[in-house]
């Protein structure tokens, strides 16, 4: 039985580091944890893209003038039973494309515990296409596009299709 238990604590402790590992650090680290979990999944061949949308859609500003959208299936499950609020785990990867159909930049939305409850503990990515992070300019400051990033908060709270942070109708 003392055997039983240690094991068990050995087990769960191991689960948590890993779990931690995975959902913690700063937000320079969830971003790469999060690209590289992108490429591991293969999100292109291996999740559903947005209900009815397929790939290479046309989107609107400030998003690419053509997008592909995927989810996961944490997200997936939440669009389909129509959640007002997507389940934590879900993670929503959108490909957005240049007029001339190059790719310009992926932006993804994570959702995290704890993460951010203000805002509805959505993680927020602008990555370029190499997988880095991009940056923006303010006050002087260079500013990575990856955490809580005021710009994509700020236009997706204003969300009206009935989940919360989602604008994708
Ligand atoms: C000015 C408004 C605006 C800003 C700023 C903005 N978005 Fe969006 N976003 C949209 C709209 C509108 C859509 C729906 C797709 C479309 O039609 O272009 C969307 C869709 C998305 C989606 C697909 C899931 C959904 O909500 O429909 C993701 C992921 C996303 N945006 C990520 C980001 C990230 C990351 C940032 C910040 C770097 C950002 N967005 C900034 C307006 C915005």
């Amino acid at each position: 039985m003392k055997r039983l238990i240690l094991i068990l604590v050995l087990v769960l402790t191991v689960g948590l580091i890993y779990v931690g590992n995975v959902y913690s650090g700063s937000d320079e680290e969830m971003a790469s944890k999060l690209w590289s979990k992108l490429q591991s999944d293969n999100y292109t061949a291996n999740w559903k893209t947005w209900p009815g949308k397929g790939t290479m859609y046309k989107g609107t500003k400030p998003h690419g003038a053509f997008l592909s959208t995927y989810l996961n299936k944490e997200a997936y499950a939440g669009i389909e039973k129509k959640e007002k609020e997507l389940p934590y785990g879900s993670i929503i990867v959108k490909e957005n494309y240049m007029p001339d159909k190059k790719l310009g930049a992926v932006t993804v939305m994570s959702r995290v515990k704890d993460y951010n409850p203000d805002a509805g503990d959505w993680f927020w990515v602008k990555f370029a296409p190499d997988g880095k992070p991009m940056t923006m300019e303010k006050d002087g400051k260079t500013m990575n596009l990856a955490g809580k990033v005021p710009g994509c908060i700020g236009c997706h709270q204003a969300s009206s299709g009935g989940i919360k942070f989602i604008m994708t109708q």
